[in-house]
């Protein structure tokens, strides 16, 4: 089918190789069927370009000077905005223990020489429509964070609460020795923890007094909503805990599941304190924001019964190094 709204545009395929007439021959193939080709003759060289224009597939010999075919592969899949370009490592047998160490430093796929032609097509057709997948989640989880940004204008709350909360969560993480994609994740979950309040009608979003039994039933479904919301994405899915389970207490007095003490994500369990600490230090349009030396003794006083000891033991050691000071709004 052609596209109609959005003009077709050739994939982008990189050939990695020190041999110019390998890299040729390849090229050949690849221009025969259809790709948009880039070369570059060594892994280094690979990297470069790479980073300044990412293709949507790399096809890298394994033998190279400066920067070999597996470092290659272990430097881009590193990256977490590498991670997702496909890298396809050429070898010239089967041997076995070249095809582990490809594995294990991220490699896709494996393509022999000589090259088959129709082999080369089904191979490269699989990544490519992974990668065009994996574009679209990467695109569908802007869309939410858009929406998060949208949420917190409704809210009238203090702008950038969300990114704070992320922030904050992150370093969390980060002191309790969690790396990489955990940390990821820690940061998405934070900006997107109050999502589900986009279902909260504003007249409960935002009234002044106590609200009734409706009203707060209606304010607490945003934990289950966001969760609800962002589901389908399958890029949510490692903080949609965190969605859920932010306003579960230690004691298991929370909501929406009741759960208790180690039974609550983690995610969750850390970014309930990001959440609260900048919810109490924060002005709202109808309140002011309580003192730094109030929040601390309102988190040692919940600590254990709202929120998990250790996490908030860690987070007033994140403060006494000047946590809160970094995390204050630019604008
Ligand atoms: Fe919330
Ligand atoms: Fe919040």
């Amino acid at each position: 089918m052609t596209n109609i709204l959005v003009p077709a545009t050739k994939p982008v395929v990189l050939v990695v190789d020190d041999v110019s007439a390998n890299r040729e021959l390849l090229e050949g193939y690849l221009y025969d069927l259809g790709y948009e080709v880039r070369h570059a003759a060594d892994g280094q060289e690979a990297l470069e370009q790479i980073n300044t224009n990412e293709p949507d597939l790399v096809l890298a010999d394994i033998d190279m000077p400066r920067m070999d075919g597996l470092t290659l592969c272990a430097r881009v899949k590193a990256d977490p905005l590498g991670r997702l370009i496909p890298i396809v490592l050429i070898t010239a047998s089967h041997d076995r223990a070249i095809r582990l160490k490809g594995l294990a430093a991220g490699a896709d796929d494996f393509l022999t020489k000589p090259f088959d032609a129709k082999e080369l097509l089904i191979r490269t057709q699989v990544l490519l429509r992974d990668r065009a997948l994996n574009k679209r989640l990467d695109a569908a989880e802007s869309v939410i964070l858009a929406l998060a940004r949208a949420v917190e204008a409704r809210d009238g709350y203090t702008i950038q609460h969300a990114e704070r909360v992320a922030q904050s969560a992150r370093e969390i993480g980060r002191a309790y020795g969690l790396a990489g994609e955990d940390l990821d994740a820690l940061y998405k979950g934070g900006m997107l923890h109050d999502v589900g309040k986009i279902t909260v009608p504003e007249a409960v979003l935002l009234k002044r007094g106590p609200l009734d039994e409706g009203e707060l039933a209606a304010m607490q479904s945003h934990s289950a909503e966001g969760e609800r919301i962002c589901a389908p994405l399958r890029s949510t899915a490692h903080y949609l805990p965190i969605m859920r389970h932010h306003h579960e207490r230690i004691d298991g007095r929370g909501y929406p599941d009741r759960l208790a003490g180690s039974d609550i994500p983690l995610g969750a369990r850390v970014v309930a304190i990001a959440d609260a600490w900048d919810a109490m230090v924060s002005d709202r349009p109808y309140r002011p924001g309580i003192s730094r030396e109030e929040a601390i003794r309102r988190l040692r006083e919940g600590r254990g019964a709202q929120w998990d000891a250790m996490f908030v033991d860690l987070f007033l050691q994140l403060l006494d190094q000047g946590l809160a000071e970094r995390m204050r709004p630019s604008i």
